[in-house]
């Protein structure tokens, strides 16, 4: 693991951006993205940039079941906000949360990860070590599933909604077999609340317990942490 350590989100978006900019020089075409509000200070500076990504295609990791594109707390709607509607991709792919068939839906977007192999994945992290939506306990060999919600994960996003019961209990998440096949991974995570997950991801055992400690498997990944979210490591 290369870890970088920055001093804010600030920096550490610019980083990853860096990156980012390197894979496009070398020819990198497809990106796998992800929400929350981690990937917020790349965004902007990607929308920023004059890069041009209209002809790069984006995966993105998850989205809340039962919510539509339109609707303000999806991630297909956090998506376009933050990113495509001002700086436009070739092809964007989000999971649709209104799919009436959702283990149809689950297929589908395994044929698409397979159709658009991801040279570089963005990733945030859970407090509970979740990457994607994929919780503590889930394979590492699983693709694209239905997950029921931990009480942890709905806590840490009841702040986006008005009540908690408003948080959906269930989303659909690209699997960690599929993620740990992206060529390049950066993880970005920053403030205290992550110290415990960051910790456990780099100096803990490979667990499924902590989702995130597989990357320790993967042979090209970056590590953004600010100090707060470092504080915890040796
Ligand atoms: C959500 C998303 C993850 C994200 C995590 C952390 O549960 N599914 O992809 O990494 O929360 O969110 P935040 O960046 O807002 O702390």
């Amino acid at each position: 693991m290369n870890i970088i350590r920055v001093k804010d989100a600030q920096e550490g978006g610019k980083k990853a951006f860096e990156v980012i900019q390197e894979g496009m020089n070398k020819g990198v075409k497809t990106f796998g993205l992800a929400t929350g509000s981690t990937p917020e200070s790349l965004y902007s500076t990607m929308v920023a940039s004059d890069l041009d990504f209209s002809d790069k295609i984006s995966v993105n990791l998850d989205e809340y079941v039962g919510l539509s594109a339109d609707d303000d707390q999806s991630y297909r709607y956090f998506m376009n906000s933050h990113l495509f509607d001002q700086k436009p991709f070739k092809e964007t792919f989000v999971p649709d949360g209104k799919a009436a068939d959702l283990d149809a839906e689950c297929k589908r977007y395994d044929q698409v990860i397979e159709d658009h192999p991801i040279d570089i994945q963005v990733l945030g992290i859970g407090q509970n070590g979740h990457i994607g939506f994929n919780e503590p306990g889930t394979s590492f060999d699983i693709t694209t599933h239905v997950v029921a919600l931990t009480e942890s994960t709905i806590n840490a996003n009841k702040r986006n909604f008005e009540k908690v019961e408003d948080v959906p209990t269930h989303a659909l998440s690209m699997g960690i077999g599929s993620i740990m096949k992206s060529k390049k991974l950066i993880l970005m995570a920053f403030g205290v609340e992550k110290a415990d997950a960051v910790k456990g991801m780099i100096e803990g055992p490979v667990t499924e317990e902590l989702p995130a400690s597989i990357l320790q498997k993967h042979d090209d990944v970056v590590v953004i942490i600010d100090e707060a979210a470092a504080s915890k490591l040796k």
